[in-house]
């Protein structure tokens, strides 16, 4: 099921690659414990057992997606190689794929000209974002909704940069007149607006933060490590579409192309509007630097190696799938939208589940009708636990129970958050699973239910 076609065209390709080198006189690879190799490979594959099937359709629970094919064929056979995207001396070839990719995803938010590279993950990416943000405005409070990533918050420690929260409203975005409220008494320096928070894919309205910069002077950083190639697609929300509209006016951008880029982890992205802040990451090198006087990307990095294979990965991926709107690779997301508002509509309809909002991305939050919110979240554990029981893996999150502000009806809210069960439904597939999914969610929710009661 997973490699047999894919083991054939990797053979092929790694020839190709190898006629490069042929030159070179032969030489016999000293290379320990070979004949051992496919005894252990199997070894490994019974440890990977141990794993959720990140890679089926029913696996609908955290922000886990399988990487392309040909992102995992191509970092295969860049691993030939082996090369660090540290330095040219390291990786020439890879490293000109890395601009090459960089521009091409700087060019999908609309920018032309600009300073950017692919590091470790969304974290590494807002750790570069805040770094700069901090020096260009030393001293200066962050703010970042409390639905915004942990990172952030860590992150800050680790720069000693003070890192505020700003609360969100029912939805799951940043309050602009909390904003406000924390703008007017100073010091603020970098707002971070999530387009595409992470427990529910709420969008931050830019537009609106956009405007509160114009008085008061703020940068802008959009984490849309999640969210941002939903920029290409024509199905999300009018508010969200509105936000993503807006992200080339922002100061600097993270996406992940190891979540929705179809990428193996490993792969996160930072831009940033100004090149000029290259100035910053400058430093010399008393080991490397020395085969070319061409841009090597350590010299704009954090971190110093890198695998060159992520950059090719990313390289095929998008020489097979171009980053436009609406093209392949945009239409294949836009499916995990319609899968999350399929999903949303159902959990709206059933008698076990309470939705809260409808989603703006692909991420959907429900849940248990209960009494209590206190009685809603100790079901929410024990459906999840029923549902992997039928092979349906979601996820569990606390959740402000401000979010079912207009859905609770009878439940009374007498918890400040509610443990609810919450779906990604990242895989383009999940569109033709929803009712699938959401039979062995009832099935699950039936028998707790059904449990609960006897046990009273
Ligand atoms: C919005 C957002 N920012 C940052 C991160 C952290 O990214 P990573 O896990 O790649 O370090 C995540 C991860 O889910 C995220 O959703």
């Amino acid at each position: 099921m997973f490699e047999r076609e894919n083991a054939e065209m990797l053979a092929r390709a790694a020839a190709k690659l190898e006629e490069g080198f042929a030159e070179l006189p032969e030489f016999a690879a000293n290379m320990s414990g070979a004949e051992r190799i496919g005894e252990v490979l199997s070894l490994t594959a019974e440890r990977l057992q141990n794993n959720y099937p990140y890679f089926h359709p029913l696996y609908a629970g955290q922000m886990l997606k399988p990487p392309h094919p040909v992102a995992r064929l191509a970092y295969a056979l860049a691993m030939h190689i082996n090369p660090n995207n540290h330095a040219l001396d390291g990786g020439r070839a890879t490293s000109a794929m890395e601009k090459e990719v960089v521009r091409e995803i700087a060019a999908m938010f609309g920018w032309q000209s600009c300073l950017g590279h692919l590091c470790g993950g969304g974290t590494m990416a807002n750790l570069e974002a805040l770094w700069v943000a901090g020096h260009l405005r030393r001293g200066k409070t962050i703010l970042a909704s409390e639905q915004a990533h942990y990172t952030h918050k860590r992150i800050s420690g680790v720069l000693q940069m003070h890192c505020e929260a700003v609360v969100c409203d029912a939805l799951g975005r940043m309050d602009l007149n909390a904003l406000q409220q924390r703008l007017e008494q100073g010091d603020v320096g970098t707002v971070v607006a999530t387009l595409g928070t992470t427990a529910t894919g709420s969008v931050d309205p830019l537009p609106e933060i956009l405007r509160l910069r114009e008085k008061y002077g703020f940068r802008v950083h959009a984490d849309a490590a999640y969210g941002g190639y939903f920029a290409l697609v024509n199905n999300v929300d009018a508010a969200a579409a509105q936000a993503f509209a807006r992200i080339a006016e922002v100061d600097s951008i993270v996406i992940d192309p190891h979540k929705h880029g179809l990428q193996p982890y490993g792969c996160g992205c930072v831009l940033f509007r100004d090149p000029a802040v290259g100035r910053l990451y400058k430093h010399d090198s008393p080991y490397t630097y020395f085969s070319s006087t061409e841009l090597h990307l350590g010299e704009i990095s954090l971190e110093c190696s890198r695998p060159g294979a992520a950059a090719a990965a990313l390289w095929a991926t998008q020489k097979l799938l171009p980053l436009v709107k609406d093209g392949e690779f945009a239409r294949a997301l836009s499916r995990s939208r319609d899968a999350a508002l399929a999903l949303y509509r159902r959990a709206q309809q059933s008698k076990h589940f309470v939705t809260a909002f409808a989603p703006q991305l692909d991420i959907v939050i429900f849940a248990q009708r209960a009494a209590s919110a206190t009685e809603s979240s100790a079901l929410a554990r024990r459906i999840f636990d029923a549902a992997a029981r039928h092979d349906l893996h979601l996820a569990i999150a606390e959740l402000p129970a401000k979010f079912w502000s207009e859905t609770h009806g009878a439940m009374r809210l007498d918890r400040e958050t509610i443990t609810c069960l919450r779906s990604v439904l990242m895989k383009p597939e999940h569109l033709d699973w929803v009712d699938r999914i959401w039979e062995r969610l009832e099935v699950a929710a039936a028998e707790v239910l059904h449990g609960a009661a006897q046990a009273r």
